[in-house]
């Protein structure tokens, strides 16, 4: 079990963000804290992306995530934007991920767990998304891109590269 909490930590941080709001209510401050604290547990540090979700689950705006960054010297900021996960699991790849994989890590210059020299995007994998039927898959910020091939991959790395 914790091994593929592990291994879906993004795609589970997301889901768990949805009913730390409904518990707590939107715009409820206890709440956003309670989840910076729970991005922070998750994943080490709080990137843009995730205070990004964590303001658009709980409607607030970013400059209040911010602040509370601030006000807690126990969280951790990371200045990630992109935080790119591919799935490189045994049906991707039956599917043809190794392709969208090699393209991926060429157009970004990067290897699985590296972030890029200005700081803005980090490359993942994970072992699976349980979304085998429309891979290839990948998520950016946790949103899914599926039925990748390694030219709808090259655009969607171009796209956030500039
Ligand atoms: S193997 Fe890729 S989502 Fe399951």
């Amino acid at each position: 079990m914790e091994d593929k909490r592990e291994e879906n930590k993004q795609v589970i941080f997301s889901e768990d963000l949805k009913y730390m709001a409904e518990d707590f209510g939107i715009k409820n401050q206890d709440g956003v804290k309670y989840a910076l604290n729970n991005c922070q547990e998750v994943f080490g540090y709080i990137s843009k992306a995730h205070q990004e979700e964590i303001s658009n689950v709980f409607q607030v705006e970013k400059k209040i995530v911010e602040v509370l960054i601030k006000l807690s010297p126990a969280l951790k900021e990371s200045i990630v934007e992109y935080e790119v996960i591919c799935c490189t699991g045994s049906r991707c790849a039956k599917n043809g991920s190794m392709e969208v994989l090699k393209t991926v890590r060429e157009e970004l210059g990067l290897e699985f767990g590296e972030t890029s020299e200005d700081g803005r995007i980090r490359l993942t994998s994970q072992n699976c998304f349980k979304r085998c039927g429309e891979g290839p898959n990948m998520t950016i910020n946790g949103s899914f891109h599926h039925r990748l091939d390694k030219d709808k991959a090259r655009n969607i790395i171009k796209e956030i590269k500039n």
